[in-house]
């Protein structure tokens, strides 16, 4: 339960099958990635495992519980959502989302058949007039539909950074949205500099890159000085169907508009 004064959140878990499970590992580890284009590419990947994606990511992208629990929200919030895929972040604020705590909400992802899922929930939950679902690409300063430069509360990035090859840009189109004192609260997987083995770092990194997710040091080092940080988790979390000891780093960071 919130509490007097605070956004209504809940801890959205969806529920899976074995069955869709095996769908879901089969087009990750064995589909092929194909396309000139970053947006086709994307849309090679994500369109066998689209419908079937919040079951199965839910279990392995850790950092978005923690940060969409501890995501910065005041009454009137405009909130923008960059690489938001399927729009699931949407259900943590599931019964606020028409209230006045949000004044809008814009989800923006690059791949067509992810969109396409984001639509129908916004659908499927009434929430049309409040978030607003964008096909584009979030490095674009000049994408249509984005609220103006400098308007937004909150903008967040989950699990998106390591896949967007010009991930500086993203980053900087957060910075430009954002109000002074606006929060950004971005979570993805990461190399621990302090704690990880060197073979370990050199094993995540090999394998998520034949997945075009590319893991660096610097994506957290770059959130802290273009932002002040507020809060920064770095934890390490499980796969489905993976031995429990090969665990992956990932982090969940909140920092303010200077
Ligand atoms: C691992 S998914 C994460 C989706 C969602 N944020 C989540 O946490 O479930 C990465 C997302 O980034 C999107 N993406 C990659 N490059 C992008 C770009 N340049 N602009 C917008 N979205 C992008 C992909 O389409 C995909 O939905």
């Amino acid at each position: 339960m919130a509490g007097a004064g605070e956004v209504e959140r809940t801890d959205y878990t969806p529920k899976s099958s074995f069955a869709d499970d095996l769908r879901v590992l089969k087009a990750m580890w064995f589909g092929s990635v194909s396309g000139d284009s970053h947006q086709d590419q994307l849309e090679s990947f994500y369109n066998k495992q689209a419908h079937l994606y919040d079951q199965y990511r839910h279990r392995m992208l850790h950092g978005r519980k923690p940060l969409m629990m501890n995501m910065p929200v005041k009454k009137g919030c405009v909130w923008v959502d960059l690489g938001g895929g399927t729009a699931s972040n949407v259900e943590f604020f599931g019964k606020s989302v028409m209230t006045d705590w949000f004044k809008s909400v814009h989800v923006v992802d690059l791949t067509p058949s992810l969109v396409r899922v984001a639509k129908k929930r916004v659908e499927d939950n009434n929430w049309g007039g409040k978030v607003n679902i964008i096909l584009g690409d979030a490095t674009d300063p000049n994408l249509e539909g984005l609220p103006p430069s400098g308007s937004c509360d909150v903008v967040s990035i989950s699990y998106a950074v390591t896949m967007i090859p010009n991930w500086r840009d993203v980053l900087k189109n957060a910075h430009r949205l954002l109000k002074p004192g606006g929060h950004i609260c971005v979570c993805d997987f990461t190399v621990d500099r302090d704690s990880q083995w060197g073979i370990s770092k050199t094993f995540w990194k090999y394998l998520f890159s034949t997945d075009h997710i590319y893991l660096s040091e610097e994506h957290i080092e770059t959130l802290q000085s273009m932002f002040d940080q507020t809060r920064l988790e770095v934890n390490y979390g499980t796969f489905p169907y993976v031995p429990f000891f090969l665990k992956c780093p990932y982090y969940a960071y909140i920092g303010q508009k200077k």
